[in-house]
């Protein structure tokens, strides 16, 4: 095997619990970026190695329009990583998705408009070329495949893709916005997949979603719209079936090989840099 496993995970809000490594050891680290939410904490879950960060920061202090998306993936990279999961709460664009279930995206639309959205911005330490990375994939197959595997094997319900639309935030929708994004066809609404998940890829990144529906967002006619306490709620009822997933995959990745992934992401940045 050309690659060894190592799996970043970015906790959303309500996981960032450090309980779930073992020998966890904190390294304050900094990047060309700027630095991190928070100190990368390093461990082992069942043997593997992982290294934790929480995307608001150890208080949840950072609005999603601050966290430094660069820095937290540039970091992970740095530190080995060949894999990124991340949780995320959502509000459900459909019925069918009710608050508490568990969604893994394939795709999103970015709404957002204050963030960086490239490392390759004519500055040091990537090289001074532009790059239009291809977004289709948006998300690892193989590594959503293992989170829908492990789902499976948990007896865990979860809705096998979905679409995100990213909203800027701090704001929560109107509901005239939340209806458009139904009318799209949409399943999800958040603030921070982008652009970490374009990121990611650019940084050759298997990186995966493990989101969970905490609302109706505010289109639904018989559900209370949403509000930061729900949200909060919904996500701590939930939270322990988000953690076990991502247990379960860790030791599914673990077992597989990834080296045509890995060199595939490789090939598709390599192609994507525009240089005359
Ligand atoms: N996160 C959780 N619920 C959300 C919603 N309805 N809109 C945006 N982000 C969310």
């Amino acid at each position: 095997m050309k690659y060894a496993v190592k799996i970043g995970i970015i906790g959303g809000s309500g996981l960032d619990d450090p309980d779930i490594l073992e020998n966890a050891v904190p390294k304050t680290v900094s990047t060309p970026f700027g630095s991190p939410s928070s100190p990368l904490l390093e461990g082992t879950i069942c043997g593997v190695p992982c290294v934790l960060l929480a995307r608001h920061g150890k208080k949840h202090d950072i609005t999603p329009s601050k966290v430094n998306y660069r820095a937290n993936i540039w970091a992970l990279k740095e530190a080995g990583c060949t894999h990124v999961i991340v949780s995320s709460a959502c509000g459900s664009l459909q019925e069918n998705i009710a608050p508490g279930d568990l969604v893994i995206p394939d795709s999103f639309i970015d709404l957002t408009k204050h963030r960086e959205l490239t490392f390759y911005n004519n500055n040091e330490p990537t090289p001074k070329k532009v790059v239009h990375i291809p977004m289709e994939p948006a998300f690892c197959v193989e590594t959503r495949q293992v989170l829908i595997e492990a789902a499976k094997k948990l007896n865990i319900n979860c809705h096998e893709a979905g679409t995100a639309v990213v909203i800027e935030g701090p704001r929560f929708s109107t509901i005239a916005e939340s209806r458009v994004y139904r009318s799209w066809g949409a399943q999800l609404v958040n603030m921070t997949l982008a652009p970490e998940v374009a990121l990611a890829k650019e940084a050759g990144l298997c990186y995966a979603c493990v989101a969970m529906a905490t609302d109706y967002d505010c289109w639904h006619e018989s559900a209370e719209a949403v509000n930061v306490s729900s949200v909060i709620a919904m996500f701590q009822k939930n939270v322990e079936k988000v953690t076990q997933l991502i247990i379960a995959s860790v030791q599914l990745i673990a077992a597989r090989n990834w080296d045509d992934v890995i060199d595939k992401l490789k090939t598709t940045i390599e192609t994507s840099v525009q240089s005359k």
